[in-house]
């Protein structure tokens, strides 16, 4: 077993993501406000990276500007050696706000479908490759569903299918797991974990819950709020695949979530 982050340590590859002095303010004239204050991160290809904050601390400000939603007001992103300029589709966003992310007149299977459309792909294979990814989100059964008929964590679960379909090299992931219910979210915390090392994703993960972000993460990155900017950086040194029972029992993830612990309350 080998952790992710031991991988990317040792290779001399550039990041797949590099943020330098990024700012972000909103508002104009005295209601200006600075949200983001010269952010520097480097993400390492293939690193899962988990990003905790206190509410309104701009966690999915920052999620924004990678997916290229947003211009930053200073500072640079670059996405293997590129600026970021505009979203693409190497790098896919799963919102927080399930609710306004899929289209309520397509059915489930076909909202996953969307990705593939403009790729030329029949019909016929377009419906099993999201079916195959509805399986892997435990969503067979309502695959001829209509986004409407599903409860909010079904339809996260979808966006997060979605997401997949598009095959992308970096996936931003706002809370994706906040409207599951236990088992679910931890079944899920494994399916994305095993596709991303699968896959070597590149993963922005944020997330409330600290054991979450050191469970599912080859680093935390903590951001302090009022202005938004990293509060500290921690390598999660845990073996993977990692396990729901094992993981958590384990000596260094009790470590690593005492010490991110102290540190949140003391911001
Ligand atoms: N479009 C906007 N215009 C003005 N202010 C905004 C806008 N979007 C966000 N903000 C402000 O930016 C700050 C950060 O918001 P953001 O949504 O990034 O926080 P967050 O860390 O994701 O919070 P939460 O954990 O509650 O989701 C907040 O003060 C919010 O009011
Ligand atoms: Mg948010």
């Amino acid at each position: 077993m080998q952790s992710r982050s031991d991988a990317s340590a040792t290779t001399a590859k550039p990041p797949a993501l590099r943020m330098r002095n990024l700012s972000l303010s909103y508002g104009v004239g005295p209601s200006r406000k600075l949200i983001l204050d010269a952010i520097d991160l480097d993400v390492a290809e293939g690193e899962f990276l988990s990003i905790i904050g206190p509410s309104g601390c701009g966690k999915t400000t920052l999620l924004r500007l990678l997916a290229g939603l947003v211009p930053p007001s200073a500072g640079e992103i670059f996405f293997h050696e590129q600026p970021v300029t505009g979203p693409s589709r190497s790098r896919v966003i799963v919102f927080q706000d399930y609710g306004r992310a899929l289209l309520p007149w397509r059915k489930v299977w076909a909202n996953v479908a969307l990705a593939l459309e403009s790729r030329g792909i029949a019909r016929a294979e377009r419906r099993d490759r999201a079916y195959a990814l509805l399986e892997r989100m435990g969503l067979t059964a309502v695959g001829d569903y209509f986004p409407g008929q599903l409860s909010g964590g079904m339809q996260q679960r979808v966006q997060i299918a979605r997401a997949l379909a598009l095959e992308p090299q970096l996936l931003l992931m706002d809370e994706p797991f906040g409207a599951l219910d236990a088992m679910t979210r931890q079944a899920l915390q494994d399916e994305i974990a095993r596709l991303a090392l699968e896959q070597q994703i590149t993963v922005v993960f944020i997330t409330h819950d600290l054991e979450e972000a050191i469970y599912l993460g080859d680093r935390v990155v903590a951001l302090a709020a009022n202005p938004g900017r990293v509060a500290s950086s921690s390598e999660v040194d845990l073996p993977r695949p990692r396990n729901q029972l094992t993981t958590r029992e384990d000596p260094r993830f009790l470590a690593h979530r005492h010490r991110l612990f102290g540190l949140l309350m003391d911001h």
